[in-house]
Protein backbone atom coordinates (compact mmCIF):
# COMPACT_ATOMS: atom_id res chain seq x y z
CA UNK A 1 0.00 0.00 0.00
CA UNK A 2 1.11 3.32 -0.70
CA UNK A 3 1.30 6.63 1.53
CA UNK A 4 -2.02 8.20 2.54
CA UNK A 5 -1.87 11.73 0.15
CA UNK A 6 -2.81 15.28 1.26
CA UNK A 7 -5.24 14.65 -1.73
CA UNK A 8 -6.56 11.86 -0.08
CA UNK A 9 -6.95 13.63 3.26
CA UNK A 10 -8.84 16.30 1.44
CA UNK A 11 -11.16 13.87 -0.04
CA UNK A 12 -12.09 12.45 3.70
CA UNK A 13 -14.13 15.69 3.99
CA UNK A 14 -16.09 14.50 1.26
CA UNK A 15 -16.65 10.53 2.05
CA UNK A 16 -17.26 11.79 5.75
CA UNK A 17 -15.05 9.92 7.25
CA UNK A 18 -13.78 10.94 10.48
CA UNK A 19 -9.87 10.10 10.79
CA UNK A 20 -7.46 10.73 13.16
CA UNK A 21 -3.76 12.15 13.60
CA UNK A 22 -1.38 12.11 16.32
CA UNK A 23 2.05 13.99 16.85
CA UNK A 24 5.57 11.54 16.45
CA UNK A 25 8.33 12.88 16.69
CA UNK A 26 10.95 9.73 16.51
CA UNK A 27 11.49 6.37 14.91
CA UNK A 28 9.89 4.64 17.69
CA UNK A 29 6.72 6.76 18.07
CA UNK A 30 5.72 6.68 14.42
CA UNK A 31 5.74 2.66 14.02
CA UNK A 32 3.46 2.43 16.84
CA UNK A 33 1.26 5.01 15.38
CA UNK A 34 1.30 3.62 12.08
CA UNK A 35 0.13 0.08 13.47
CA UNK A 36 -2.19 1.39 15.58
CA UNK A 37 -3.61 2.44 12.35
CA UNK A 38 -3.42 6.17 12.29
CA UNK A 39 -3.82 7.42 9.07
CA UNK A 40 -1.80 10.84 9.33
CA UNK A 41 0.88 11.48 11.85
CA UNK A 42 1.86 15.21 12.51
CA UNK A 43 5.57 15.82 13.68
CA UNK A 44 4.61 18.90 15.88
CA UNK A 45 6.50 21.93 16.88
CA UNK A 46 5.17 20.19 20.19
CA UNK A 47 8.48 18.35 20.45
CA UNK A 48 10.09 20.89 21.32
CA UNK A 49 8.22 21.10 24.50
CA UNK A 50 7.42 17.02 25.10
CA UNK A 51 10.37 15.52 23.67
CA UNK A 52 13.16 18.33 24.51
CA UNK A 53 11.69 19.97 28.16
CA UNK A 54 11.53 23.62 26.74
CA UNK A 55 9.04 26.17 28.14
CA UNK A 56 7.23 26.95 24.70
CA UNK A 57 7.56 26.04 20.93
CA UNK A 58 9.78 28.72 20.58
CA UNK A 59 13.12 27.06 21.04
CA UNK A 60 12.46 25.09 18.14
CA UNK A 61 14.84 25.05 14.67
CA UNK A 62 14.59 23.99 11.21
CA UNK A 63 16.96 21.45 12.23
CA UNK A 64 15.56 20.07 14.68
CA UNK A 65 12.11 20.19 12.70
CA UNK A 66 14.07 18.34 9.57
CA UNK A 67 16.18 15.74 11.84
CA UNK A 68 12.87 14.99 13.97
CA UNK A 69 10.96 14.26 10.82
CA UNK A 70 13.10 11.98 9.11
CA UNK A 71 12.88 9.78 11.71
CA UNK A 72 9.11 9.83 12.10
CA UNK A 73 9.69 9.43 7.68
CA UNK A 74 11.71 6.42 8.36
CA UNK A 75 9.25 4.54 10.86
CA UNK A 76 6.59 4.66 8.55
CA UNK A 77 5.35 3.18 4.87
CA UNK A 78 1.88 4.31 4.65
CA UNK A 79 0.80 7.26 7.30
CA UNK A 80 0.68 10.74 5.63
CA UNK A 81 3.81 12.83 7.47
CA UNK A 82 3.29 16.15 7.79
CA UNK A 83 5.52 18.35 9.24
CA UNK A 84 5.21 22.15 11.26
CA UNK A 85 7.25 24.91 10.11
CA UNK A 86 8.70 26.27 13.51
CA UNK A 87 8.53 29.75 14.78
CA UNK A 88 9.20 32.52 12.52
CA UNK A 89 9.97 30.68 9.46
CA UNK A 90 7.25 31.47 7.11
CA UNK A 91 6.66 35.13 7.75
CA UNK A 92 9.83 36.96 6.79
CA UNK A 93 8.53 36.32 3.19
CA UNK A 94 6.68 34.32 1.02
CA UNK A 95 10.12 33.29 -1.05
CA UNK A 96 11.69 32.62 3.03
CA UNK A 97 8.09 30.29 3.54
CA UNK A 98 8.68 28.40 0.61
CA UNK A 99 12.26 27.46 1.10
CA UNK A 100 11.94 26.25 4.78
CA UNK A 101 8.63 24.37 3.54
CA UNK A 102 11.51 22.55 0.72
CA UNK A 103 13.60 21.81 3.06
CA UNK A 104 10.76 19.43 5.64
CA UNK A 105 10.49 18.11 1.97
CA UNK A 106 13.42 17.70 0.70
CA UNK A 107 15.74 16.90 3.41
CA UNK A 108 13.13 15.55 5.91
CA UNK A 109 11.02 13.65 3.44
CA UNK A 110 7.36 15.20 4.80
CA UNK A 111 5.37 15.22 2.41
CA UNK A 112 2.93 17.91 3.38
CA UNK A 113 3.51 20.78 5.98
CA UNK A 114 1.51 22.89 8.23
CA UNK A 115 1.93 25.98 9.72
CA UNK A 116 0.02 28.57 12.00
CA UNK A 117 -1.57 31.93 11.07
CA UNK A 118 -4.51 33.65 8.79
CA UNK A 119 -5.12 35.65 6.55
CA UNK A 120 -1.18 37.14 7.93
CA UNK A 121 0.18 34.25 6.58
CA UNK A 122 -2.02 33.91 2.93
CA UNK A 123 0.85 34.86 0.57
CA UNK A 124 3.03 32.36 2.01
CA UNK A 125 0.58 29.33 2.18
CA UNK A 126 -0.39 30.40 -1.41
CA UNK A 127 3.45 30.16 -2.51
CA UNK A 128 3.92 27.36 -1.30
CA UNK A 129 1.02 25.42 -2.20
CA UNK A 130 1.46 27.10 -5.77
CA UNK A 131 4.77 25.51 -5.90
CA UNK A 132 3.62 21.89 -4.89
CA UNK A 133 4.12 21.52 -1.55
CA UNK A 134 0.75 21.01 0.25
CA UNK A 135 -0.18 23.14 3.31
CA UNK A 136 -2.10 22.32 6.20
CA UNK A 137 -3.24 25.33 8.02
CA UNK A 138 -3.62 26.09 11.81
CA UNK A 139 -6.01 28.51 13.74
CA UNK A 140 -7.40 29.05 16.72
CA UNK A 141 -5.00 28.71 20.06
CA UNK A 142 -1.77 28.94 17.67
CA UNK A 143 1.31 27.97 20.39
CA UNK A 144 3.59 30.09 17.82
CA UNK A 145 2.13 33.31 18.91
CA UNK A 146 2.06 32.41 22.97
CA UNK A 147 3.20 35.82 23.81
CA UNK A 148 0.69 38.00 21.50
CA UNK A 149 -2.02 35.57 23.14
CA UNK A 150 -1.27 35.91 26.17
CA UNK A 151 -0.80 31.98 27.19
CA UNK A 152 -2.74 29.23 26.06
CA UNK A 153 -6.16 30.10 26.30
CA UNK A 154 -9.48 28.98 24.56
CA UNK A 155 -10.08 31.50 21.21
CA UNK A 156 -12.57 32.49 19.74
CA UNK A 157 -14.67 33.10 22.52
CA UNK A 158 -16.41 36.66 21.58
CA UNK A 159 -18.91 38.02 18.36
CA UNK A 160 -15.45 39.67 17.00
CA UNK A 161 -13.03 37.03 17.75
CA UNK A 162 -14.97 33.91 16.10
CA UNK A 163 -15.45 36.39 13.26
CA UNK A 164 -11.98 37.21 12.45
CA UNK A 165 -11.19 33.28 12.82
CA UNK A 166 -13.83 32.67 10.28
CA UNK A 167 -12.27 35.37 8.04
CA UNK A 168 -9.27 33.58 8.65
CA UNK A 169 -10.43 29.80 7.97
CA UNK A 170 -11.82 30.88 4.66
CA UNK A 171 -8.52 32.45 3.78
CA UNK A 172 -6.38 29.58 5.06
CA UNK A 173 -8.50 27.81 2.07
CA UNK A 174 -8.41 30.04 -0.29
CA UNK A 175 -4.52 30.48 -0.51
CA UNK A 176 -4.37 27.14 -1.37
CA UNK A 177 -4.82 24.65 2.08
CA UNK A 178 -5.76 21.05 1.60
CA UNK A 179 -6.95 21.34 5.39
CA UNK A 180 -6.80 23.25 8.52
CA UNK A 181 -6.16 22.25 12.57
CA UNK A 182 -8.51 24.73 14.48
CA UNK A 183 -7.20 24.46 18.51
CA UNK A 184 -9.15 24.88 21.45
CA UNK A 185 -11.63 26.83 20.33
CA UNK A 186 -15.87 26.80 21.38
CA UNK A 187 -17.49 23.60 19.89
CA UNK A 188 -20.15 25.66 18.00
CA UNK A 189 -17.76 27.50 16.48
CA UNK A 190 -15.24 25.00 15.09
CA UNK A 191 -18.67 23.62 13.89
CA UNK A 192 -19.43 26.71 11.57
CA UNK A 193 -16.35 26.74 9.99
CA UNK A 194 -16.27 22.85 8.99
CA UNK A 195 -19.42 23.81 7.56
CA UNK A 196 -18.23 26.87 5.31
CA UNK A 197 -14.98 25.00 4.61
CA UNK A 198 -14.74 22.62 1.57
CA UNK A 199 -11.55 21.30 3.55
CA UNK A 200 -11.18 19.25 6.59
CA UNK A 201 -11.20 20.32 9.82
CA UNK A 202 -8.62 18.83 12.50
CA UNK A 203 -9.58 19.89 15.47
CA UNK A 204 -7.66 19.97 19.16
CA UNK A 205 -9.49 21.21 22.08
CA UNK A 206 -12.13 21.81 19.29
CA UNK A 207 -15.01 19.52 20.50
CA UNK A 208 -16.82 16.66 18.17
CA UNK A 209 -17.73 18.45 15.02
CA UNK A 210 -14.14 18.83 13.26
CA UNK A 211 -13.94 16.23 9.69
CA UNK A 212 -10.70 15.33 11.91
CA UNK A 213 -9.27 15.14 15.48
CA UNK A 214 -5.41 15.46 16.20
CA UNK A 215 -3.87 14.42 20.14
CA UNK A 216 -0.34 14.62 21.09
CA UNK A 217 1.31 10.99 20.97
CA UNK A 218 2.20 11.24 25.21
CA UNK A 219 -0.48 13.20 25.96
CA UNK A 220 -3.39 9.89 25.16
CA UNK A 221 -0.79 7.16 26.11
CA UNK A 222 0.08 9.49 29.81
CA UNK A 223 3.38 10.22 28.93
CA UNK A 224 4.07 13.73 29.61
CA UNK A 225 2.24 14.50 32.97
CA UNK A 226 3.74 18.10 33.66
CA UNK A 227 0.34 19.22 32.10
CA UNK A 228 -2.68 17.43 31.57
CA UNK A 229 -5.00 19.69 29.11
CA UNK A 230 -8.82 19.14 29.74
CA UNK A 231 -9.18 18.38 25.48
CA UNK A 232 -7.45 14.92 25.94
CA UNK A 233 -8.15 11.76 26.63
CA UNK A 234 -5.43 9.43 28.62
CA UNK A 235 -6.16 6.02 26.54
CA UNK A 236 -3.73 4.32 28.98
CA UNK A 237 -0.73 5.65 31.36
CA UNK A 238 2.42 4.10 30.02
CA UNK A 239 4.02 7.16 32.40
CA UNK A 240 3.38 4.85 35.79
CA UNK A 241 3.88 1.95 33.49
CA UNK A 242 7.21 2.40 32.47
CA UNK A 243 8.13 3.74 36.11
CA UNK A 244 7.34 0.83 37.71
CA UNK A 245 9.51 -1.27 35.32
CA UNK A 246 12.10 0.97 35.55
CA UNK A 247 12.42 0.63 39.52
CA UNK A 248 11.61 -3.17 39.05
CA UNK A 249 14.80 -3.27 37.09
CA UNK A 250 16.73 -1.01 39.60
CA UNK A 251 15.87 -3.44 42.00
CA UNK A 252 16.34 -6.83 40.52
CA UNK A 253 19.98 -5.05 40.10
CA UNK A 254 20.60 -3.89 43.28
CA UNK A 255 19.27 -7.77 44.70
CA UNK A 256 21.55 -9.88 42.10
CA UNK A 257 18.46 -11.20 40.75
CA UNK A 258 19.13 -9.67 37.08
CA UNK A 259 20.50 -10.53 34.61
CA UNK A 260 19.69 -14.58 35.59
CA UNK A 261 21.04 -17.32 33.35
CA UNK A 262 18.69 -17.09 31.17
CA UNK A 263 20.29 -13.50 30.06
CA UNK A 264 23.82 -14.39 30.26
CA UNK A 265 26.37 -15.84 27.51
CA UNK A 266 28.90 -18.91 28.10
CA UNK A 267 32.30 -19.13 26.81
CA UNK A 268 32.80 -22.26 24.53
CA UNK A 269 34.20 -25.06 26.75
CA UNK A 270 38.29 -24.84 26.70
CA UNK A 271 38.32 -21.05 25.88
CA UNK A 272 38.77 -19.37 29.17
CA UNK A 273 42.32 -18.23 29.70
CA UNK A 274 43.40 -19.72 33.32
CA UNK A 275 43.25 -17.05 35.79
O1 LIG B 1 2.84 20.88 17.43
C1 LIG B 1 1.79 20.28 17.65
O2 LIG B 1 1.75 19.25 18.35
C2 LIG B 1 0.55 20.80 17.07
C3 LIG B 1 -0.74 20.14 17.46
C4 LIG B 1 -1.13 20.55 18.82
C5 LIG B 1 -1.82 20.40 16.48
O3 LIG B 1 0.58 21.72 16.33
Amino acid sequence: MSRITALNIRDYKTSGNKFSMVTAYDYTSARLAENGNIPVLLVGDSLGMVVMGYESTIPVTMDDMIRHTQMVVRGTTTSHVVSDLPFMTYQESPSKALGNAARLIQEGGAQSIKMEGGENISEAISNISRNGIPVMGHLGLTPQYVHALSGYQLQGKTHKAASKLIDDAIAVESAGAYAVVLELIPKELSELITSKLSIPTIGIGAGPFCDGQVQVFHDILGLYTDFVPKHTKQYCNLGDIAISALQKYAEEVSGSIFPSEKNSFSMPQGQLPTP
